[in-house]
């Protein structure tokens, strides 16, 4: 199984927009896909029509109580589980953070749904607690999406800083533009002489696009209602690279 997570250390840049539609475009490619939705404010699961929250706290997680595997749930896509978010995900760090191996927690968490699953997408929420250096340690590939801005360039910096610092080996930290707008001068400019953070960025981005947003009228991957649209392509090419 491999694990893709979905992660930066800020809100509202694209990481559960690109979850979603990276579950989805992996799932159509025929992998058996789960997606943990870590985020207390369960907006993965929602996206994918899961009205249902998982009603568990991460303690319980945390501490090995809880099996996991019972609140995964189908969905009315093919090839595609999810695992919702819970309002008992609000702790996440504290619980973690008080472990007996800290960094171990996400990986052993996991490892269970190598059985069922060919790929595991992690949609995080912001942070750079115990949370993040674990998941950073449990994923194969950590998704960054950067809008082209100074500010979302710095917290990939960050990020960047923390892997090294946390020695989380074989992750790759992957970036890659999100909510991009190029009739924004600043954005174009930095789409057009990214910095050297971004020399690991593949090849694509996501444009700030209309059909991301209706996402929250659908409730449904964009490649559903809008299989044409461009915001549909580019996550279809992001998957692509990433695969
Ligand atoms: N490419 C995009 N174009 C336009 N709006 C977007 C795009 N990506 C995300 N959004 C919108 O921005 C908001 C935050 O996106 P979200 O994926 O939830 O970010 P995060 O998970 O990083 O907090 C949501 O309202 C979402 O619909
Ligand atoms: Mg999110």
């Amino acid at each position: 199984m491999k694990t893709f997570a979905l992660y930066s250390l800020k809100g509202g840049v694209g990481k559960t927009a690109a979850a979603v539609n990276l579950a989805f475009e992996a799932a159509r490619a025929g992998e058996h896909v789960l997606l943990w939705d870590l985020d207390p404010q369960g907006a993965a699961s929602w996206y994918l029509g899961v009205d249902e929250a998982a009603e568990v706290s991460a303690k319980r997680v945390v501490s090995g109580k809880e099996a996991l595997g019972r609140h995964v749930q189908a969905t009315v896509h093919d090839r595609l589980s999810v695992l919702p978010g819970s309002r008992g995900y609000r702790d996440w760090d504290a619980q973690i953070h008080a472990a007996r191996q800290p960094r171990k927690v996400l990986e052993t968490l996991i490892d269970p749904f190598s059985e069922t699953f060919s790929l595991l997408i992690l949609d995080c929420p912001p942070g750079i607690g115990a949370l993040a250096t674990s998941v950073l340690r449990a994923a194969d590939r950590v998704i960054v999406p950067v809008v082209p801005t100074p500010l979302s360039l710095r917290a990939l910096d960050e990020v960047l800083t923390h892997v090294d610092d946390k020695k989380v080996g074989k992750t790759r930290v992957i970036p890659f533009f999100s909510m991009a707008d190029r009739r924004r001068r600043l954005h174009r400019e930095l789409i057009d002489s990214p910095p050297p953070s971004m020399k690991k960025a593949p090849d694509v981005f996501v444009d700030y696009a209309t059909h991301v947003e209706k996402m929250g009228e659908h409730r449904a991957p964009v490649a559903t209602f809008a299989p044409r649209s461009r915001a549909a392509g580019q996550y279809r090419a992001l998957y692509q690279a990433l695969a």
